[in-house]
This record gives C-alpha cells, sequence and structure tokens, in this order.
C-alpha cells in the first residue's frame, strides 16, 4: 500500500463529540485518527468532502444478541454486524444466551472463529454466568460477565446466593451485566394476562436492589442491562452517590415505545423487560444525565416465530436505534453531543476500549457521518435475518450516509461496502 492510499482528509464535516460540536477536518492515516482541527492540509491524502454531514464516533451497541452459532436462523454473524454498520455501529458486545449458551473458553473460542471468518463490524464478547463457573469467567476473553437473575430466552438463569455471591466476589476486573428481573416475582406474576403485567417493575427494582447490594459488599463493577422504569433509576442513582462503581443502559424500545403500544404491536412489542407505562417513559427521559449509555438489545426473533403460539420475548433494534436518537435530538429531546456520550464515550469507557468512542488522536477511526435534516419512513429492507421492526413505518428525521471502520469506508450512500470478516476483536486496555 503506497502513502497516499494510507490517508484519508474527511473534510469540512460537523464534528461531534461529548463536549462540543464544530466545522473541522479529520485526517486518518491507516486505522487511526491522526490529526483532527478546524483545517488541515496533506498533500497526499485521498480526500472526502463531509460538508452537509454531521460526524459522529462510531457507535458501540453494548448489548447484542447475534444468535451465532445456535441459531442462525433468526440472525449470525455476518447478518448481524451488516445490520449494526446499516444502523451506525461499528462495535458490537456479543451476549452469551445461545442455545449452546457461552460459558466455557471453549464455547467462547467457537464463537470468536465464526465471527473472525463472518464479522463486518467489530465485536466482543460476554461470557454467560453459570452456577458452577465463576472461577472460570476471568479467564475466557470475555469483556464482562453476562448474569441473568431472572429467566428469558435460552437456559441462562443463576437465582441461588451462593452462585450469585461467587460471581460478585471473584477475582477478576471484568464488570458483571445484569438481566435484573427477580425470578421468584416473575414466577408470582406469569399468570397476569399482559405482557407488562407478567414483568411488573416490581421485578426489576427488587433484582436491581440485590444487584447494587452485592456490588458495594464485594467492590464489583456492575452495570445493569436494559434499566426501564423510574424505580431502577432511583437505586442506581443513589448507589453511584455512595460512590459505587455502577452503570446502567437504557434501550430504544423503553425510550420510543410504551405500554400504549403493546396491543398495537401483539408479539412483536413482547420484550424483557416489558414495554413499560408512559411515566416510566418519561422518567427515563427526564433523567437521560444519570443514563450512561444507550444499547439495543437487539433480539432478533423470525417473524413466524413471533406469530406463533408461544411467542418469543426479544426485538431487533440496530438499525433504528441512531434514526430514532437523531429524530429525538431534532425535537430537543437530548443533544447531539448526548448521542456521542451515550453511544460511544461510555460504553468504551464501561469496558476499557482504549482505541474506541473518540473523535480524538490516536483512536480507530470509527466514523458515522449523518445528513441531519433528511426525513424518511423506517421500512424494509433490512439487514437483520429476522426482517422487521417494531418501529417499521415511523417517520424519522437523521440518515445515515456513510460510516469508516478503522479507515476504511465500510458504508457509503447507504450502501454495504465491506466484506464479512474484516471485523476484528476488540480487546480490553
Ligand atoms: O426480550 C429479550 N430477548 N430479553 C432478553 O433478556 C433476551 C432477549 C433474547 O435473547 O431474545
Ligand atoms: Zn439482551
Amino acid at each position: 500500500m503506497n502513502s497516499q492510499s494510507n490517508r484519508v482528509l474527511i473534510r469540512n464535516g460537523i464534528i461531534i463529540t461529548p463536549e462540543n460540536i464544530f466545522r473541522g477536518d479529520i485526517l486518518v492515516v491507516g486505522e487511526t485518527i491522526a490529526r483532527v482541527a478546524a483545517a488541515i492540509d496533506d498533500a497526499e491524502a485521498r480526500v472526502i468532502d463531509a460538508s452537509g454531514f454531521h460526524i459522529l464516533p462510531g457507535l458501540i451497541d453494548a448489548h447484542v444478541h447475534l444468535r451465532d452459532p445456535g441459531a442462525t436462523h433468526k440472525e449470525d454473524f455476518a447478518s448481524g454486524t451488516r445490520a449494526a454498520l446499516a444502523g451506525g455501529v461499528t462495535t458490537v458486545l456479543d451476549m452469551p444466551n445461545n442455545p449452546q449458551p457461552t460459558t466455557t473458553r471453549e464455547a467462547l473460542d467457537e464463537k470468536r472463529s465464526i465471527a473472525q471468518e463472518k464479522a463486518a463490524c467489530d465485536c466482543a464478547f460476554f461470557v454467560g454466568a453459570t452456577q458452577g463457573n465463576a472461577d472460570e469467567c476471568g479467564n475466557v476473553g470475555a469483556v464482562g460477565v453476562k448474569l441473568y437473575l431472572g429467566a428469558t430466552t435460552g437456559d441462562l438463569l443463576v437465582t441461588d446466593f451462593d452462585s450469585i455471591y461467587r460471581h460478585f466476589a471473584a477475582q477478576h476486573g471484568l464488570p458483571i451485566v445484569v438481566h435484573a428481573e427477580d425470578n421468584e416475582a416473575l414466577q408470582f406474576f406469569a399468570s397476569a394476562s399482559r405482557h407488562s403485567a407478567k414483568r411488573p417493575p416490581l421485578a426489576a427494582s427488587l433484582a436491581v436492589a440485590r444487584a447494587l447490594a452485592l456490588a458495594e459488599a464485594t467492590g464489583r463493577q456492575l452495570r445493569i442491562a436494559h434499566l426501564s422504569t423510574a424505580r431502577e433509576l432511583a437505586l442506581v442513582k443513589a448507589a453511584k452517590a455512595r460512590g459505587l462503581n455502577v452503570s446502567c443502559e437504557v434501550t430504544p424500545q423503553h425510550l420510543f415505545l410504551s405500554t400504549e403500544d403493546e396491543e398495537r404491536l401483539g408479539a412483536f412489542g413482547i420484550v424483557n423487560p416489558p414495554l413499560r407505562s408512559p411515566d416510566d417513559v418519561r422518567a427515563l427521559w427526564e433523567n437521560l444525565a444519570d443514563c450512561d449509555m444507550v444499547a439495543t438489545d437487539h433480539a432478533p426473533h423470525t417473524i413466524e416465530e413471533k406469530r406463533s403460539s408461544k411467542p418469543p420475548s426479544g426485538m431487533p433494534g440496530l438499525e433504528t436505534m441512531l434514526p430514532l436518537l437523531l429524530t429525538a435530538a431534532s425535537e430537543k429531546r437530548l443533544s447531539l453531543q448526548d448521542i456521542a456520550r451515550l453511544t460511544a464515550r461510555n460504553p468504551a469507557r464501561v469496558f476499557r476500549f482504549a482505541r474506541k468512542g473518540e473523535i480524538a488522536v490516536g483512536y480507530d477511526a470509527d466514523l458515522t457521518l449523518v445528513k441531519l435534516d433528511q426525513e424518511y419512513t423506517l421500512q424494509k429492507p433490512w439487514q437483520t435475518k429476522c426482517n422487521w421492526s417494531p418501529f417499521e413505518g415511523r417517520r424519522v428525521r437523521g440518515k445515515i450516509a456513510s460510516v469508516f471502520l478503522r479507515g476504511q469506508v465500510v458504508i457509503a450512500n447507504g450502501e454495504i461496502l465491506v466484506r464479512a470478516g474484516y471485523g476484528k476483536e476488540v480487546g480490553v486496555a
């Protein structure tokens, strides 16, 4: 490769960071951001004119289920990572609740080699907590431990105090990410008719309180997955005020849908935790400053499965998160800087990705260029194999135009250019 093809100058875009919005140039050398400044001249670089585009750090989605191996009829590393890039997401963190759960070194290595072959975007992996693997979780090359306190898709579930405590007290530095719904409460309310009543806010606040108490007792770094209620947020906020190393994520479905959509969506609105009341949704919006990240919980199931007599829980989200957030920004419900903080900087910091999440010198050149004033309707074709979205038909404002991943243009004019296998595993600093 000669020096010219190695240097790209992205000129005159509007650069968004958590602190700032400014017109400027970004010089990329190889895979890395080499300079960011108001005006850069570089005789050797290929120039890309970004006039009229806003540039976000490539999104990091800290919560996706790519289903590979084991349920590749719903999604696999190829389709799921293409969906990610189509949604402006350049790094995904894959969950362990596959049919053969990712709970051992062997299972994680198998997933890793599948991702190496198929992934189009960068990836990192969670290991699933079981009754017996607390001592092993630190040695499998995962970036975090996923602990299910309530039953959901797959068989991963740990409810006995002994095992839960062992995971919190384990001698590794990985964060524990908790699916916080109390399993006994879920069983108690299981006969309710609406899905949202089968898994009420009480189940979530019980489990969040338990996880926070354990994190406080052991010093473990904790992240609450898909926090969805005002009460959970109050608990997390109080824990942060006491100095706990805790963070929380909220999902687009809990920000942009509510129990008022339950009937309309039917099985396609069934998700765990369930859609919440408009009051809870309002509370999340009003307290977004206390939320650490937005992550999709991309959980694809096929249309046939959703139409069956026992529809599984979960919905896809990778391709719709950013357009929804940009639309909310156009309505002044959050700022563009908030989007950079919630979808890039904070997930990178929580998971200690040294080269991800910032538009700054020395970071990977992962960039998502968007056209803010472009209005369109969310609709097919989707990249996700499940081929539906609960947001289908929604008017949005803000379209993803191009995406750079480690200096390569992987999406241009909405078209995916990247090959399967370009995606790399992201290591921990
Ligand atoms: O709705 C959900 N679907 N919630 C989960 O916790 C798991 C996910 C899935 O994997 O389908
Ligand atoms: Zn999930």
